[in-house]
């Protein structure tokens, strides 16, 4: 499999449901992070994009940033918000089913961010809505508009997303920021993963199966971070994701495998990047955080930038002034 990463042209994304990044071609992604950066740089110009438009956040599942910046994104284009947190007040309790769910909402509001612990969840939503769903995360599986937090990161310490060498460290079995990120990586085409993990948290096969398949993509598998680090872009270090684990005793033993502090980070070059999607536990040591290095704040910036790109594209709105400043 050739990467896409010369595709040049963006068709619309209007009406689009998001459920991983698959769904977006190689040339729509990099117009949202184009968009994003004129966003972030034009706040007022694009304040009233998405008037009179409101977003559901459908959480089923915990979530600070990613709902929180999905929320702030609509509201900072001009737009309304309703929705839940947390399905104990929600009328799944009573027991009615995504499909019901999303046949409602879709009465009431112009795009919907779902997120629920089960893999599969936010396609069983998007087939039931009649207006764009966007996968907030679905259990293990995908997280999209994380990857395009991501990818807007790297973009902006390295002017582009591969031609790099990116570890990946922690939980990479039910890791889904991992998932998406590499799966979209190869896309690009042209990245060294470097992956690292104890050998019971070891990426899936079907990843796996995805760096093989991309001709200019490579990986290794290595559970020691500190004899790795000096060769690295970019790290991204994950959070053992204690809530996907069968056996406390197993999460218990493996959370604290890896602990990036500022000695290990002395290996490391200059210039590496170290993100992570938060939360942390105990994976980043607070020292890290006045690192130079340290790029995991500055992606939860880039968070809710990428996702009012992303939904005032799927809404069709235009950011005022953004075709001038893309063609200039
Ligand atoms: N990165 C992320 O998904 O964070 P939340 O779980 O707080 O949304």
């Amino acid at each position: 499999m050739a990467s896409e990463a010369h595709d040049a042209h963006a068709r619309s994304i209007v009406g689009t449901s998001v459920i991983t990044l698959d769904d977006l071609s190689i040339a729509q992604i990099n117009e949202l992070l184009d968009k994003a950066r004129y966003i972030d740089t034009h706040r007022k110009d694009v304040a009233h994009t998405c008037d009179g438009r409101v977003l559901a956040t459908l959480f089923y599942e915990p979530s600070t940033r990613t709902r929180l910046s999905f929320e702030t994104a609509m509201l900072r284009l001009g737009g309304k918000v309703i929705g839940f947190a947390g399905a104990q007040l929600a009328s799944v309790t009573k027991g009615e089913s995504i499909s019901d769910t999303l046949k409602t909402v879709s009465n009431y509001v112009d795009v919907v961010a779902i997120r629920h612990p089960k893999e599969g969840a936010a396609l069983v939503a998007a087939s039931a809505a009649s207006v764009p769903v966007i996968n907030a995360g679905d259990g293990g599986h995908m997280h999209p508009t994380q990857t395009l937090a991501d990818l807007a990161t790297l973009r902006s310490r390295f002017g582009r997303v591969n031609d790099l060498t990116i570890g990946l460290c922690g939980d990479l079995t039910f890791g889904r920021t991992v998932h998406s990120l590499i799966e979209t990586l190869c896309r690009f085409g042209n990245v060294r993963f470097v992956l690292i993990s104890p050998k019971e948290l070891r990426t899936p096969q079907y990843v796996l199966n995805r760096i093989n398949a991309t001709k200019d993509c490579s990986y290794v598998e290595v559970s020691d971070l500190s004899e790795v680090i000096g060769d690295l872009d970019a790290l991204y270090m994950t959070r053992v994701q204690k809530e996907r684990f069968f056996n406390e005793d197993d999460y218990l033993r493996l959370r604290d495998t890896y602990i990036l502090d500022e000695a290990k980070l002395r290996r490391a070059k200059p210039t590496m990047a170290v993100l992570h999607p938060l939360p942390r536990v105990n994976e980043i040591a607070k020292d890290v955080d006045d690192d130079p290095r340290a790029a995991y704040f500055e992606q939860v910036r880039n968070g809710m930038l990428m996702r009012m790109a992303l939904e005032s594209s799927v809404l069709g709105d235009e950011l005022p002034g953004f075709d001038a400043y893309v063609n200039k």
